[in-house]
């Protein structure tokens, strides 16, 4: 059985992207499905003993089905720096690339019936002079998921994005409205004009409260579109 397997990106940095991907890991194993986080690439790792750990992974981890696996595995490229993943890389001596990152993708779906892949940043994102972002989620052909997170800027920047992950021939599932920002004003307005706007429909609409436990219930219709039905 090959897993259902979902690219979540975003408008930019820090608009839930995480907040997202665990809501849906977690909708999904209350499905009793099992499912896992997976994080390619993370920059801005902690050092935690001998190893750099991404808190990503991290979180993507805890709300995986358990066992989870090595986190090693769920994470390859863990990065010290907190900066642009092909630059991180390069202040540590790596050089990102695709058979490490398709080869977990692979050893995480065995047995799996939902992958999360969280990526880096917005979608633009080079991996190396070579690699983009966009370049693993057409090896892996994933659909694409897009979290807009609601603030001033917004629309720009997901506009934008629906223009580039197209361009890239990659599929756009469609986005979700992440209401990140308590302060932003008019958010419904903010959300209205998104759904005219983007081609892509809107899959979720997210309220404002970083509790994961109350965020699962917008991604119940998600799931059922991508045949994600209750085990037992
Ligand atoms: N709907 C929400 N309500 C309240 N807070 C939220 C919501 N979504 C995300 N946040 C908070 O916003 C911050 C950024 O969210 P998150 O880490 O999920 O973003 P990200 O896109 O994954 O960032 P990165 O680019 O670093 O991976 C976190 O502190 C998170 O708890
Ligand atoms: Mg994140």
């Amino acid at each position: 059985m090959d897993p259902v397997s979902v690219f979540i990106t975003g408008t930019d940095t820090g608009v839930g992207k995480t907040h997202v991907s665990s809501a849906l890991l977690l909708a999904v194993r209350r499905r009793a499905l099992k499912a896992f986080g997976y994080k390619p690439v993370a920059s801005g790792c902690l050092r935690r003993g001998e190893e750099w750990v991404s808190e990503d992974a991290e979180r993507l981890r805890a709300y995986s089905t358990t066992p989870t696996p090595d986190l090693a595995l769920m994470n390859p490229y863990a990065l010290p720096e907190p900066i642009a993943p092909h630059l991180a890389a390069a202040h540590a001596g790596r050089t990102i690339e695709l058979p490490p990152l398709l080869a977990a993708h692979q050893a995480l779906a065995l047995g799996a019936h939902a992958i999360v892949v969280e990526g880096a940043g917005g979608w633009a994102i080079p991996y190396s002079d070579h690699l983009m972002q966009a370049d693993l989620v057409r090896a892996l052909k994933l659909p694409v998921i897009l979290v807009v997170g609601i603030r001033l800027g917004c629309i720009n920047h997901a506009i934008l994005s629906e223009i580039a992950i197209r361009a890239d021939r990659c599929e756009l599932l469609g986005w979700v409205a992440n209401r990140v920002d308590p302060d932003c004003r008019f958010p419904d307005e903010v959300v209205a004009t998104l759904r005219e706007e983007l081609d892509a429909p809107l899959l979720a609409d997210c309220a404002f409260g970083a509790n994961i436990d109350l965020a699962t219930a917008p991604f119940a219709p998600l799931l059922d579109r991508l045949g994600l039905k209750r085990a037992l």
